[in-house]
Order: C-alpha cells, then sequence, then structure tokens
C-alpha cells in the first residue's frame, strides 16, 4: 500500500525531525566547561634539562586550549611572565604584560589567538623557559565558519559525536516510529 506524499504521518516526522535537530543543537550551543591545565605536569615550571629546550612547546601542542581554560604554573624560586611575541623572541623581561611569583600560577586564558609565557628569572628564558599556547576560536554559532578543514562530512560527524549513538539511532528511525507506531 504505497502512500501519497506529504501525509500526515509524514508531516509529523518531519517535525519530530525539526524538533530533534532543535533540541540536540541547543544542547551543543551549552557553554563547554572551562579545563585547567598544570602546566607541564608534575615536573611544573622549571629550567628544561640542557638537551631539551622545547619541552613547553610540545606539551602545549599537544593539548587543546579553549577560552577560559586556565594554565596553573607551579614552580619554586622562579616567576611567570606573559610577554608580546617579540619580547618572547628576545626574551625581554622588563614590561611584561603579566606578572606572578607566588609559586602557584593560575593563568586565564581570556581570548582566543597565542600567549607567550617566559620565565622571569634572568637566564631561564634563555635556556628555554618559555612557551608559546595557542587558544581556539570559540565555534562559530551563526554558519559564520571561516575553517575550510571541515566540508558537511566533518559537521556531520561532530553532530555524530556530540549527540552520540543512540542520539543518531533515535533520529533515524524516528520517521518509522510515525509510520508504524510501536
Ligand atoms: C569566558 O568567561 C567570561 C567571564 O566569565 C564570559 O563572559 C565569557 O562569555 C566566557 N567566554 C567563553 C567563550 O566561554
Ligand atoms: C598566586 O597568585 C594567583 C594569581 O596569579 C592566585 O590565584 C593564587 O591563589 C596565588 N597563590 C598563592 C599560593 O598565593
Ligand atoms: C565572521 O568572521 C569574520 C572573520 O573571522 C569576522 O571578521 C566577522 O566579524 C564575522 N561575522 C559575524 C557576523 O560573526
Amino acid at each position: 500500500m504505497a502512500s501519497p506524499p506529504f501525509t500526515a504521518s509524514t508531516k509529523a516526522a518531519v517535525f519530530l525531525i525539526v524538533l530533534f535537530f532543535f533540541f540536540t543543537s541547543s544542547l551543543l550551543c551549552r557553554p563547554s566547561t572551562a579545563a585547567e591545565f598544570v602546566v607541564n605536569g608534575n615536573d611544573g615550571w622549571v629550567v628544561p634539562p640542557s638537551d631539551n629546550h622545547q619541552i613547553y612547546n610540545d606539551w602545549a601542542s599537544k593539548h587543546r586550549f579553549k577560552v577560559n581554560d586556565t594554565l596553573h604554573f607551579e614552580y619554586k624560586k622562579d616567576s611567570v611572565m606573559e610577554v608580546t611575541e617579540q619580547e618572547y623572541e628576545k626574551c625581554l623581561t622588563s614590561g611584561p604584560l603579566f606578572f606572578s611569583n607566588n609559586g602557584s600560577t593560575i593563568f586565564v586564558l581570556d581570548g582566543p589567538g597565542l600567549f607567550y609565557f617566559i620565565s622571569g628569572i634572568m637566564g631561564h628564558c634563555d635556556r628555554g623557559q618559555k612557551m608559546i599556547v595557542k587558544v581556539l576560536e570559540p565555534k562559530a554559532q551563526s554558519g559564520n565558519d571561516t575553517s575550510h578543514d571541515e566540508g558537511e562530512g566533518g559537521a556531520a560527524n561532530n553532530m555524530a559525536a556530540a549527540v552520540g549513538f543512540p542520539g543518531v539511532l533515535l533520529l533515524l528511525i524516528s520517521p518509522f516510529l510515525v509510520v508504524f507506531p510501536l
């Protein structure tokens, strides 16, 4: 028995699907909770070993930082400075944007982009105690997505990852639930 197009049950199915997307997208748009990262783990904010000056940028590249995540610097007899890129390159400690030396510094990554950190102790930055942290742009919420590495498949995958397998399953079977009520 073939049903004509746009029967009541088809409309109901479409309505359910729209409702479902509305529901899941409202979940997706909830602000994600901020994370705290302990810089360099248990080793903390120290002068790197002489054979590996890259430990901080290696550490930073292993993590994804979002706006409002925090960096927790743990150290003894040292300090943390946030500086400009030029100061970072030259290890200049004369005019930091941020300075703390109390041994347990919490720094809020309060915007997207690059943050440059160095030790304020003479010679430490030159020996590699410096780090660049890249904070990701918040996800575009109005379709103004300027990134080109994510096609429709990527968006669908993100959706699937966000709602999880049960959600996708429910989405797929919802038309049948309407046409053939349980
Ligand atoms: C970050 O925190 C500030 C202050 O709490 C808040 O106004 C802002 O919306 C937050 N930004 C994001 C992307 O969560
Ligand atoms: C050190 O300063 C930070 C702010 O940079 C503060 O959040 C933290 O509680 C202070 N820690 C101590 C041990 O005083
Ligand atoms: C869209 O993105 C561009 C580039 O990031 C930005 O300059 C522009 O203000 C954005 N527009 C809206 C409506 O968010």
